[in-house]
């Protein structure tokens, strides 16, 4: 386990640390983004869903669905809408998380109750936060599987375009996609450092101090990684201060509350 720590914050490791099969999928997370053409081993796409299914959700609400989309038509438009992701048209399985108001509107209308709570930003939040924690929870498990995974935000790129090829209702959209697949043989591990846990973690109240320094420190590791990779190299604090600094850094996202407002989402 200390050299799974290492390799993640590229820092030396504390003396305990606890070490099980969970642990070491969890460390070794990479995303990938090359992958063979080979379907998903039988059962595995149905354990991985069940895994999803079995995460923790707010009020039991359960208001996610998944598309999955094996199609390589439907794959190659996604590939497209969502900014030419061209994994998405080799990988054989697509996942399209879907942030789903639309079923509890209909049992409110089964029930012939109101659905006046839907309309409020937070009945959207809950159900994101939802599909955040169900769909790590299917990443794991198909990691676990030997499988990798890459998710594909660019999706929200066209939510619009998005919802009618997946010809969904109103009141739901696809907040993120996952690509599932075998790795290609040419992926190597290349695990990417995380800022250590000087600087996300806090103990009783949120302390800055010498947060700069930790980053700096941080800054270099993930420039040495870069250049590992035969990438450019590149500060870290530069580059997502650089994505934040203006609507560019958005991919045309910016649009997303109005669009979701046609969708069906008011977000009082
Ligand atoms: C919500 C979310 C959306 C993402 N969207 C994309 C995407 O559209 N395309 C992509 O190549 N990677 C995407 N990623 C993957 C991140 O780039 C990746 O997790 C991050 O760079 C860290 O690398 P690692 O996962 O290999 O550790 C996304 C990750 C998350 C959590």
């Amino acid at each position: 386990m200390s050299e799974l720590w290492q390799e993640r914050y590229r820092l030396s490791a504390p003396q305990s640390l606890i070490d099980n099969e969970t642990l070491r999928v969890q460390l070794s997370h990479q995303s990938v983004r090359d992958y063979k053409a080979d379907p998903l081993p039988e059962g595995a796409l149905e354990t991985g869903l069940a895994a999803a299914s079995s995460a923790a959700t707010s009020c039991n609400l359960q208001h996610w669905s998944v598309v999955v989309v094996e199609d390589p038509q439907k794959r190659a438009k996604l590939a497209e809408l969502a900014g030419h992701q061209n994994y998405i048209k080799t990988a054989p399985v697509f996942l399209a998380w879907i942030v789903d108001l639309s079923r509890l509107e209909r049992l409110t209308k089964y029930e012939k109750l109101s659905d006046e709570a839907l309309n409020y930003e937070e009945s959207h939040l809950m159900a994101v936060l939802d599909i955040g924690i169900t769909a790590q929870n299917a990443v794991t498990a198909f990691e676990s599987m030997g499988l990798g995974t890459v998710y594909i935000g660019g999706l929200r790129n066209n939510i619009a375009a998005v919802a009618e090829l997946l010809e969904l209702p109103p009141r739901s959209y696809a907040v993120v996609g996952l690509c599932v697949g075998h790795p290609a043989s040419n992926v190597t591990r290349h695990i990417k450092p995380r800022l250590s846990q000087n600087v996300v973690v806090h103990r009783e109240r949120y302390n800055t101090e010498n947060e700069a320094d930790y980053i700096a420190d941080y800054d270099k590791k993930a420039d040495d990684y870069q250049q590992e990779q035969g990438l450019p190299s590149r500060r870290w604090s530069q580059t997502v201060a650089a994505r934040v600094s203006s609507l560019k850094g958005l991919s045309g996202r910016h649009v997303v509350k109005s669009v979701l407002e046609k969708l069906g989402f008011p977000l009082k």
